[in-house]
């Protein structure tokens, strides 16, 4: 399998994606210093990048060639860079979610799930995986309540570096494709996973649902 490009770039509402080859020296610079805000870096379980922007670019137009990889810079309404969504540690059946709004303005404003509902787009319609599985941080509320919106169901929590406690979620086929009517219109605040979701993930044991992410 491979990581090919979509054959259209995928958009939803405000958000469209872009390849990271295509992005412009300002919205470089912009990717570099998301990378190294402290905070964001806490948020993402990374310690702040330090490497200077030509190095930065490099390492990352490399690692978005990668086969098992398909990463994304995230471009708001008026075309402004505000981030990067990825699918990483891609198999024939599932891959990893990771993203990162690095342009505080546009947080709590819905930009996250428009731009995860993008890249699951690519996941299913595209890449045929089963399952999207990710990893953040219980500390992390806001990531854990845009990934609640879009339909990623909580696994299990385990402990972490630092005293943290990863949070695990995940996200199958069949529950993206009843929420299929999400790409033609604004998400809604959806309210969790249904009932019978929630009753599967309190059952499912960790050998049954695996533990390949990061
Ligand atoms: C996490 C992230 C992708 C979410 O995207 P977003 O567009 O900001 O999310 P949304 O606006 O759709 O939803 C955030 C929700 O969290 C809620 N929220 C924010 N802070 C909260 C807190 N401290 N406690 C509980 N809920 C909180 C918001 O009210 C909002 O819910 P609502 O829409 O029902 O009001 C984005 O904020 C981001 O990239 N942040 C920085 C990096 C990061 O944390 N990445 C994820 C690493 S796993």
């Amino acid at each position: 399998m491979t990581a090919a490009f979509p054959k259209a770039l995928p958009h939803h509402g405000r958000v469209r994606l872009t390849p990271i080859a295509d992005l412009d020296t300002s919205a470089w610079r912009r990717v570099a210093a998301h990378f190294r805000d402290p905070e964001i870096a806490f948020l993402n379980g990374t310690p702040p990048n330090r490497m200077p922007l030509w190095l930065l670019r490099r390492v990352l137009r490399a690692d978005a060639r990668r086969r098992d990889r398909a990463t994304f810079g995230i471009l708001d309404e008026r075309s402004d860079y505000i981030g990067t969504v990825e699918l990483y540690d891609i198999r024939p059946h599932e891959a990893t979610l990771g993203i990162i709004i690095g342009e505080r303005s546009h947080w709590n404003h819905g930009y996250g799930p428009e731009a995860i509902a993008c890249i699951l787009t690519i996941a299913f319609d595209e890449l045929d995986l089963e399952r999207v599985k990710l990893h953040t941080y219980a500390d992390n509320p806001r990531a854990q309540a845009a990934f609640r919106k879009i339909g990623f169901r909580e696994l299990r929590r385990v402990p972490a570096p630092g005293g943290r406690v990863d949070v695990q979620m995940d996200l199958s086929r069949a529950v993206w494709t009843d929420r299929a009517w999400l790409g033609a219109v604004p998400l809604p605040p959806l309210a969790g996973p249904p009932p019978a979701e929630a009753r599967a993930a309190e059952s499912l044991t960790r050998e049954e649902v695996g533990d390949g992410g990061t």
